[in-house]
């Protein structure tokens, strides 16, 4: 078995990386050009793709991608967008992650595009399926999979590959994004006492303790450690196991910021993404996924000021569009957290994929092996089964 995962993303690399050498000249030539040059060319490709191609952009995409998005969303609602569409090619501005989640969903005949294959995450980085499988058969060994141990049910944050995600499908486990994980702890919990939850140790941890499960049950997994670095006893202590992994932007928010902000600006609303450290969203008064921190804003009274845990384009954008309305919003650290990856998608990059569309060339498809869609869709279904 992780013989043949590897041998997969391998694979898929190679289809990856071959499409990428094909028209990187090409690229190169877009990248020399400037920023606002790039307006008028993306808009023409984009009207003469029409039907045939839809432009999903993540609220952490730069506000000049972001006005070319057909849909906007968080990543729950980007794949079901991605599920629903009917184009031939879906264009993902975000992260691989999401577009491999894109390509797992779509129907056969479509072709998923990354505008900048170097656009990854650092999070989903932080677990390899060949680390994942070590963890499992440690645990296996452990005798926490049996049934009179209650059986452990592997749960993946989006955030991760898609041989993660295949992994957890086939054990009969599922996968989960920043708005429907507590719904997800929910399900795994129906159906086994323990969860491996992975590999961001931040959504599992907040989203455990809003079940009332205490840190005495929740161990964290550290994949460079002999067993996890865990003791047996405190493995079967545990109700949840949390891989040791995080997101480098969220991370950095901290407790102190929220005092700070609290102390400057009496009365204000802090809100901050489940990626935040538990310390941090125990002192929000609102935590969700990048969508529900929109929502919490619009359905604010005016006058409301809001401080944002989140990245800061979306935090900037938001800042744009409510002062109007007589809402401020700024971000909860000083100096404004980025996703440098999701920041890698560029107007020249997009101009060149959908240029390349128009003349039928399909430049940086993402594409899962067949033998890894198969599980990761059974991963994916049973999350949209379950919704938020
Ligand atoms: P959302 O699903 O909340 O948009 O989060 C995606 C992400 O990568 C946050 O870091
Ligand atoms: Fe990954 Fe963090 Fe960027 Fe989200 S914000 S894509 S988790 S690195």
């Amino acid at each position: 078995m992780a013989e043949l995962k590897a041998e997969y993303m391998i694979t898929a690399l190679d289809d990856v990386a071959s499409a990428h050498a094909q028209a990187s000249c090409a690229l190169d030539d877009y990248l020399a050009m400037p920023d606002d040059s790039m307006d008028g060319r993306i808009a023409e490709a984009r009207a003469r793709l029409g039907k045939q191609a839809i432009i999903l952009g993540h609220h952490y995409q730069r506000d000049e991608i972001v006005r070319f998005a057909d849909h906007t969303g968080d990543s729950y609602k980007l794949s079901k967008l991605a599920a629903q569409a009917e184009g031939r090619y879906i264009v993902f501005c975000g992260v691989h992650f999401m577009a491999e989640s894109a390509d797992i969903l779509a129907q056969p005949h479509q072709q998923v595009v990354l505008p900048d294959l170097n656009a990854g995450c650092s999070m989903a980085d932080m677990a390899d399926i060949s680390q994942v499988e070590a963890c499992w058969d440690r645990l296996v060994a452990a005798g926490l999979t049996q049934a009179a141990a209650g059986g452990l049910m592997p749960l993946t944050y989006m955030n991760s590959t898609a041989a993660i995600k295949a992994f957890c499908g086939e054990r009969g486990g599922l996968v989960c994004t920043s708005s429907n994980a507590a719904a997800a702890f929910r399900w795994a919990f129906a159906r086994g006492q323990r969860i491996l939850f992975l590999p961001d140790q931040h959504l599992g941890r907040n989203t455990a303790h809003g079940m009332g499960i205490s840190p005495q049950e929740m161990a964290v997994w550290d994949p460079y450690q002999i067993n996890g670095g865990l003791a047996p006893e405190r493995l079967h202590a545990a109700r949840v196991i949390l891989w040791k992994g995080h997101c480098s932007v969220h991370q950095r928010f901290l407790p102190e910021h929220v005092d700070r902000v609290r102390a400057k600006y009496p009365g204000i609303q802090v809100i901050a993404h489940p990626e935040c450290r538990l310390e941090v969203c125990q002192k929000a008064d609102g935590i969700g996924s990048t969508e529900r921190l929109i929502q919490f804003i619009e359905q604010a009274p005016t006058g409301t000021m809001f401080a944002v845990g989140t990245e800061i384009h979306l935090v900037n954008r938001l800042g744009k569009r409510f002062a109007p309305l007589g809402k401020r919003v700024i971000t909860l650290d000083d100096a404004g957290c980025l996703c440098t990856t999701m920041f890698r998608i560029t107007p020249q990059h997009l101009a060149w994929a959908l240029e390349n569309l128009v003349e039928g060339n399909v430049v940086n498809r993402i594409r899962v092996h067949e033998d890894v869609k198969r599980w990761a869709r059974v991963a994916l279904d049973r999350m949209l089964e379950i919704q938020g």
